[in-house]
């Protein structure tokens, strides 16, 4: 296997840690547009790989695309991280040009690869890969649902007190402080309904605090998040790598599924070897519904932006 991290910031430096530390490539090639900055990072964590023991031979690049030739899986991680006080969406003018610019260059040199976007707004660029490559839809996968839900997963835990990973909880939805739908009536504690033991002010704190939760790390940091958007990406590399079919909340592109078509929205799907393998319905409330349209307005608004640039 062969992986490419697009743009060796914070989230792709962290996101390409965790494919090397997890053995998911023989190769990774972590590329980035600053001079020497891929290269010094690749550098360092393979200097980890004595101390760690695994076995991926990371490669550092300064825009050069023909390294990543004939990558199986490409995560796309450039552009602006938010600011203190920004939302994803005013990210969008800068961010468009550059996801377009990295996903012409992928394409030339990877045809086959299948496409991860951790870039924001990550609808909207989820949207922008699959229209600018024309790739087949199931090999264009938006992060942000995977992250969100993990975010979910710690909220809900700090209120039962118990571990994240005997959580059964998802988002689905946009990746905008307004658009995301943490399901929680659906949520589980090992198959119990964590409802059980919230009461409704509770729900809505959590709610609330997971919709805000890059916003509030973004306060916190001076810039947007990286470990936990880091290890979401590297998840749905190895659900694919290893061809696990996990379920995961990711931004696929819809056609009718969930009442929604020409656009790509946060859905339940399965990872596997082809990227994702199906979308799995399930039964929304009309108020969750609702919400889903709501997310798919505001999200559409902002693929209506792509057209202006
Ligand atoms: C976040 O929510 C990077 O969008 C990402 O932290």
């Amino acid at each position: 296997m062969k992986i490419t991290v697009v743009g060796a910031g914070a989230v792709g430096a962290t996101c390409a840690d965790n494919i090397a530390r997890k053995e998911l490539a023989s190769e990774l090639i972590l590329l980035d547009i600053k001079e020497g900055f891929a290269e010094g990072k690749a550098q360092d964590m393979m200097q980890t790989a004595a101390l760690l023991g695994f076995d991926t031979r990371i490669i550092g690049s300064t825009n050069d695309y023909t390294k990543t030739a004939n990558s199986d899986v490409v995560v796309i991680t450039s552009g602006l991280p938010r600011k203190p006080g920004m939302t994803r969406e005013e990210l969008i003018g800068t961010n468009a040009g550059i996801v377009k610019g990295v996903c012409e260059n992928i394409l030339k040199h990877s045809p086959n690869a299948i496409i991860i976007v951790i870039s924001n707004p990550m609808d909207t660029m989820t949207y922008l890969a699959l229209q600018s490559t024309g790739l087949p839809k199931n090999r264009i996968i938006g992060m942000g649902g995977t992250l969100d839900s993990a975010r979910f997963k710690y909220q809900l835990s700090a209120h039962l007190n118990c571990s994240p990973a005997d959580l059964n909880a998802i988002v689905v939805g946009g990746h905008g402080d307004t658009t995301m739908i943490p399901l929680v009536k659906h949520a589980t504690w090992n198959s119990i309904p964590v409802t059980k033991f919230l009461s409704e002010e509770q729900q809505q704190q959590v709610i609330n605090d997971t919709m805000v939760g890059g916003a509030t790390l973004t306060k916190l940091l001076g810039t947007s998040a990286w470990y936990a958007p880091g290890a979401a990406g590297a998840a749905l590399v190895e659900s694919i790598v290893r061809d696990e079919n996990k379920l995961f909340t990711c931004c696929v592109s819809l056609n009718g599924e969930y009442g929604q078509k020409d656009i790509c929205l946060g859905v339940p799907v399965v990872i596997g070897k082809n990227g994702w393998e199906k979308i799995v319905d399930m039964d929304l409330s009309a108020d969750e519904q609702a919400a889903f349209n709501k997310s798919a307005d505001a999200v559409r608004s902002m693929n209506d932006v792509l057209k202006t640039l």
